[in-house]
């Protein structure tokens, strides 16, 4: 999707479809129809909703999107509004789609995080995905442009916006893109040829561990999740720097299990297709270097994928089992459908030798963060208080909200084990902590934040602002902390 600025009086915007965002009881003088239509009372101008009117004007179209009241709006409501617009554009088939914000509709936010979201929102509500279909149903072109139309003064700060906002559109629209790919395409080694290609593409150093190099590593709990399975697991090193040589990374670390079945302890039939999802971790920090490449931002970033598929088969490992990680601690599997704390737990050992100044991992870890927290947010867990803040700010400056929960010490005897050193499951209770404190026995001495993203990495339904399916989430957030890190 392309962007581009504008400073064109509204009046005078040529376009298929023109999207105005505005807030609660302030409706725009902006085209008679719009005046005729307010006047009837049929709108409001309430969140969420839209009006679309037939004008007189240039613009074939024009869109009103309610915002909220103009004390409440944030730089989320803002993107949202612009995912309806574009979601609106997609369904009506405009290959363009221009977007102005009513000057009460701005919140207080700056041009420049305008312009960022509205991009991203364009991102969001235009996506769909026909790559694999022969003929779609009902065949709509892509939205290809979105332009932002803003008043002459706020054209340099909107233009460093749109930058930001454009890497992010295309990392997003990468990872939303890839999390759709089934099982049967997108394999462990296709995820690496994927790291690969981003590798290429930008520059970065890449490393990817093949099963024999797996094993020659010592990463028996990785191994010991693969081995069910006919397809090899890879491990995925990514290295972007841009931070200088003697600098201390951020380690970003993504699950990626391509196809979880839960192995042995076999996952019942009934939606089990959406554990394609399973890789989102993963691919939430491929498309975060599809950003950095873009934006080349000054730090260095170690991304880590573990990937594998979960099956059952005579190969598989099995409830009782004991295997040996590669920190050289020792796991009794309950249950081998927590395979992804047993992946990450190899990878958290491997980050030790880049010294990472934090490390955040994301992962679709627990069912039992979408008992706990739904859809609306990730659970957050850590070691290290000021990281996990400010991980949270980035999150709500993301529009990807983290709720923390606790990782009290009385938690950790949910995994004590009477064989090994450490269980993989410690039943029902608490859920989301017992695996994030099956990680936590991997950390290192780094500051460290565990995203359990499984009731965020996709949703089931169709919602106004974005589409059924995969969320792309983490991307957003990881690039937010990333950015304000590297102070840009
Ligand atoms: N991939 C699942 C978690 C999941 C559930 C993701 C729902 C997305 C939606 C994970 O590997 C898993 O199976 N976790 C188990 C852990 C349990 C056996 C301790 C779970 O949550 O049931
Ligand atoms: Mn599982
Ligand atoms: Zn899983």
């Amino acid at each position: 999707m392309k962007s581009s600025i504008s400073t064109k009086p509204l009046a005078s915007v040529e376009t298929p479809l023109l999207a105005l965002i505005v807030a609660q009881g302030t409706p725009p003088t902006i085209d008679p129809s719009v005046e005729r239509a307010v006047a009837t009372g049929d709108y409001k101008g309430k969140k969420d909703d839209t009006l679309l009117v037939y004008g007189g004007g240039k613009a074939q179209r024009i869109l009103l999107v309610g915002v909220g009241k103009a004390a409440e709006i944030t730089r989320s409501a803002v993107r949202r509004a612009a995912a309806i617009a574009a979601k609106r554009a997609r369904g009506l088939g405009t290959k363009t789609l221009s977007v102005a914000i009513a000057r009460d509709a701005r919140g207080g936010l700056g041009a420049a995080e305008l312009a960022q979201v509205v991009i991203e929102g364009a991102a969001q509500g235009s996506w769909q995905f026909t790559e694999l279909k022969k003929q779609p149903e009902d065949p709509k072109p892509d939205v290809e442009a979105v332009e932002l139309v803003v008043e002459s003064g706020d054209k340099d700060e909107a233009e460093a916006g749109r930058r930001i906002g454009d890497a992010i559109a295309a990392g997003y629209l990468f990872t939303r893109n890839l999390q759709m790919q089934p099982g049967n395409v997108c394999t462990p080694s296709y995820l690496a040829d994927q790291a690969k290609q981003l590798a290429a593409t930008h520059g970065f150093s890449i490393t990817v561990l093949d099963k024999a190099q797996i094993k020659k590593e010592g990463m028996g709990a990785l191994l010991a999740v693969a081995q069910g399975s006919a397809e090899e697991p890879r491990f995925i090193v990514l290295e972007y720097q841009g931070g200088g040589g003697n600098v201390a990374p951020v380690a970003l670390i993504g699950k990626g299990v391509t196809f979880d079945s839960g192995g042995i302890s076999i996952k019942p039939a009934q939606n089990m297709e959406d554990m394609k999802f399973d890789k989102s971790g993963a691919t939430a920090v491929l498309g975060t270097f599809e950003v950095l490449g873009r934006l080349k931002p000054k730090i260095n970033v170690v991304g880590l994928i573990p990937a594998t598929e979960n099956l059952p088969s005579g190969t598989a490992i099995k409830p009782g089992d004991v295997v040996k990680s590669h920190l050289g601690k020792t796991i009794e599997i309950i249950n081998t459908d927590a395979e992804g704390r047993l992946i990450l737990c190899d990878a958290l050992s491997y980050a030790r030798r880049f010294k990472p100044a934090a490390a955040i991992d994301a992962a679709t870890l627990t069912g039992a963060v979408v008992v706990a927290l739904g859809h609306h947010a990730i659970g957050m867990l850590g070691n290290d208080e000021a990281l996990l803040a400010e991980v949270r700010d980035a999150g709500e400056r993301a529009g990807e909200r983290c709720w923390p929960l606790p990782l009290w010490d009385e938690y950790r005897d949910l995994l004590k084990s009477d064989v090994a050193d450490v269980k993989n499951s410690g039943g029902r209770a608490a859920g989301t902590i017992a695996g994030a404190w099956f990680l936590r026995e991997f950390v290192d001495s780094f500051p460290w934040v565990h995203l359990d993203i499984a009731g965020t990495a996709y949703l089931e339904g169709e919602g106004a602002s974005h589409a059924k399916g995969p969320t792309a989430i983490g991307v957003r957030l990881f690039t937010e902390f990333l950015l304000k890190r590297a102070g840009a």
